[in-house]
């Protein structure tokens, strides 16, 4: 642990914790003195994230939840009440991914589980939060969407549509708790190396990402503790991103434009976004899907 730990007692949940961007930010507040509370499906992952995490600090707790259930999500707050007497930061991590075009005839079965999981999940969580927030007269709530929650890529629409309905919520959220006390700030990351698309078969990651280099999880991680303690309302990472929002901003077709450049490689290396290697399946699905995916798996 750091010599002067940034977050020492103070009460951290990171749902999606058991892997990925939530695991890399559960250690990284450990590592500040946080009591730092795991959430996920999987008990038996979470487990080995507070074996890791304890290393830094004794103060870890694991409590499994369902972020879809608003039961499971109310149960969970209501463990970490009891324990702990308060939530000094929510990480609204948990997510899953869905690839596929409009068309395909996953898509509105894709469309209601990234609203279910991805989305509601996130709203649960900070429902279940903001009643005692309010009462401490502070808090603190970092919702995960991406640089797609922005501007939407082509091939990903289920998941685009549901981080802009989290970058919408947030930005709600956070004009609606203005005088209260409790912070709210949403993280927009670019393509990062997780789990995220465990199981997808390599032609099923969407076009826009075939040259870029993703970010390492622990880069976003302490991006999301800088969020906090620079009390900042938004993040993008890393820089590059802004240019399409930009150009997005601008007009809808240089935005497209933007978009498109993506798939190409001298671009992406020229501004920083290729730097030789991409995304790694760690699990990859067999391929069977076609040369043009109308219908990718969820
Ligand atoms: N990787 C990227 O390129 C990227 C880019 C921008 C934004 N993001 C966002 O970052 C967040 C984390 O993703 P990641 O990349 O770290 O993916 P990941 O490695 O697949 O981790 C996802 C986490 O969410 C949990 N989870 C999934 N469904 C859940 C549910 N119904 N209830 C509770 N927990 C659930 C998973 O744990 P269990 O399976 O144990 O439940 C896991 O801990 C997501 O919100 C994602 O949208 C990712």
């Amino acid at each position: 642990m750091n010599s002067k730990p940034k977050f020492a007692n103070r009460v951290v949940i990171i749902t999606g914790a058991s892997s990925g961007i939530g695991k890399e930010t559960a250690l990284t507040f450990a590592r500040e003195g946080a009591i730092t509370i795991l959430s996920s499906r999987s008990k038996d992952k979470l487990d080995l994230v507070a074996d890791e995490a304890r290393k830094f600090n004794p103060n870890v707790r694991v409590i499994p939840a369902d972020v879809s259930s608003q039961a499971q999500v109310q149960a969970l707050v209501s463990a970490v009440v009891e324990e702990f007497g308060r939530v000094d930061v929510l990480i609204n991590n948990a997510g899953s991914a869905a690839t596929g075009n409009i068309e395909s005839s996953n898509f509105v079965k894709d469309i209601r589980e990234l609203f279910e999981i991805d989305y509601l999940g996130k709203v649960y969580c900070a429902q279940a939060v903001l009643p005692l927030m309010r009462q401490q007269g502070n808090g603190f709530i970092v919702n995960l969407s991406s640089v797609v929650g922005r501007k939407a890529f082509p091939g990903f629409a289920a998941y685009s549509t549901a981080m802009h309905a989290i970058s919408a919520f947030s930005d709600a959220l956070r004009q609606e708790l203005e005088g209260t006390g409790i912070q709210v700030a949403t993280v927009h990351p670019a393509l990062t190396q997780t789990n995220f698309f465990e199981g997808f078969a390599q032609e099923e990651i969407p076009a826009s990402f075939r040259y870029m280099t993703p970010l390492p999880a622990a880069i976003v991680a302490n991006k999301i503790l800088k969020t906090v303690l620079n009390k900042k309302a938004r993040c993008i990472i890393p820089w590059q991103p802004r240019l399409v929002i930009l150009g997005d901003s601008l007009s809808a077709n240089l935005g497209d434009l933007v978009v498109r450049l993506l798939k190409n490689r001298i671009f992406m290396r020229s501004i920083g976004m290729y730097k030789g290697s991409t995304y790694q399946l760690s699990n990859p699905q067999k391929s069977n899907v076609s040369e043009n995916p109308a219908s990718n798996r969820s």
